[in-house]
């Protein structure tokens, strides 16, 4: 029996089983045995190109659920994934650019939310915070409507994940809604009503533990903490355990540590050897998993010039291993939620 499938039908059949261009890749080049890529389910959609018979065939005919493990449609609230260390400069932009990207291209919805006036992962996902600012559509927009979160996002590296950018406005938001009572819960509310439309949300802290820091914290499940493998961007980490111990005891109690990430590693200097020795003891101290190193490279900072992930840039650029650990350890986390009917 021929089976036709229209774009707008392919469209439709998608988006009403939560997911992106890259999950049904995924789903048709495991049945089908191809290699599409998400550019040809755009061609397919938008009519540029006819959708072959055995693939409306395969989606008309399927008897298991079509998505990236029915997580989707299982699991409602999203896994929400932060990156904190009050000291700057320590790859945690890097890090959540790089984790959003690849959590996007193991198929899952992913958002990732700026949380930073300095606007860095909006810069660094090619979107200007100045335009997005004149078109009131950043974080602090978000957090001041009463609208629902979708209006302000906006899809990044060709519709692969969605960003809800920032401009420096949230310096001053920082300053006023978040101080007021029970401000620092506005972002956990906001981020609630997203409950069925992404798997991951992904937040970028600024270097400093103050109320948007304090803001992720109150909202996230699983914190990273990037440190760069030198003296200084240690000292701050015994001081984030005591905001985490606090943040846990008052407002939420599903705050974990997923682990630490040593960043920017040279293994030939002494002094990164030297710290890397004592992120292991303190690792061990505080029974918290330790991601291998991520070495220097300059495909970080050169993807930020090109506005794309590093590991958009480069898959293989040093560090791209640890970055996929990270990854895993989410995706694996996310799994045993469902399991668990979380
Ligand atoms: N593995 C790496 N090798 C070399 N450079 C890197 C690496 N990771 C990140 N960088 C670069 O280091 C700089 C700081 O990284 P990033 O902006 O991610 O840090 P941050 O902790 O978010 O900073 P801030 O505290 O200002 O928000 C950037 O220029 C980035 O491109
Ligand atoms: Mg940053």
């Amino acid at each position: 029996m021929a089976h036709e499938m229209s774009g707008e039908e392919l469209r439709r059949y998608r988006e009403q089983r939560g997911m992106n261009q890259q999950a049904l890749v995924g789903w048709l080049n495991e049945r089908l045995n191809r290699r599409y890529d998400r550019a040809k389910i755009s061609r397919w959609e938008t009519g540029a190109e006819r959708i072959p018979q055995i693939v409306a065939g395969a989606l008309k005919t399927a008897t298991e659920p079509v998505g990236i493990p029915a997580a989707a449609a299982v699991r409602a609230a999203p896994v929400v994934f932060c990156a904190a260390n009050q000291k700057g400069g320590v790859a945690k932009t890097t890090t959540c650019v790089n984790v959003a990207w690849l959590l996007a291209q193991s198929g899952r919805r992913v958002l990732l939310i700026d949380c930073d006036p300095q606007a860095n992962a909006t810069v660094h996902l090619g979107v200007d915070p100045h335009e997005r600012e004149l078109a009131k559509g950043t974080l602090t927009h978000a957090l001041k409507a009463s609208r629902p979160m979708r209006e302000f996002m906006t899809p990044v590296c060709d519709g692969a994940f969605d960003l809800l950018p920032s401009s420096i406005s949230l310096a001053a938001t920082d300053r006023e809604l978040l101080r007021q009572p029970n401000g620092t819960l506005i972002l956990r509310a906001k981020i609630a009503q997203l409950a069925g439309q992404y798997d991951f949300v992904v937040l970028d802290c600024p270097p400093h533990l103050g109320e948007l820091t304090v803001s992720v914290l109150n909202a996230a499940d699983q914190l990273l903490i990037p440190t760069q493998t030198e003296m200084l961007s240690m000292m701050g980490i015994p001081q984030l355990f005591e905001t985490i111990a606090g943040v846990r005891e008052l407002v939420n109690p599903r705050l974990q540590i997923l682990g630490i990430l040593p960043t920017m590693y040279s293994p030939r200097r002494l002094q990164d050897e030297t710290v890397m020795k004592e992120l292991r003891e303190l690792a061990a101290a505080e029974q918290l998993h330790l991601f291998s190193p991520v070495k220097r490279a300059a495909d970080y900072s050169k993807s930020v010039m090109a506005g794309r992930p590093g590991l958009a840039y480069n898959p293989n650029s040093a560090g791209a291993e640890s970055y996929r650990e990270i990854a895993d350890a989410l995706l694996a986390l996310a799994g045993e939620e469902m399991r668990h009917g979380a």
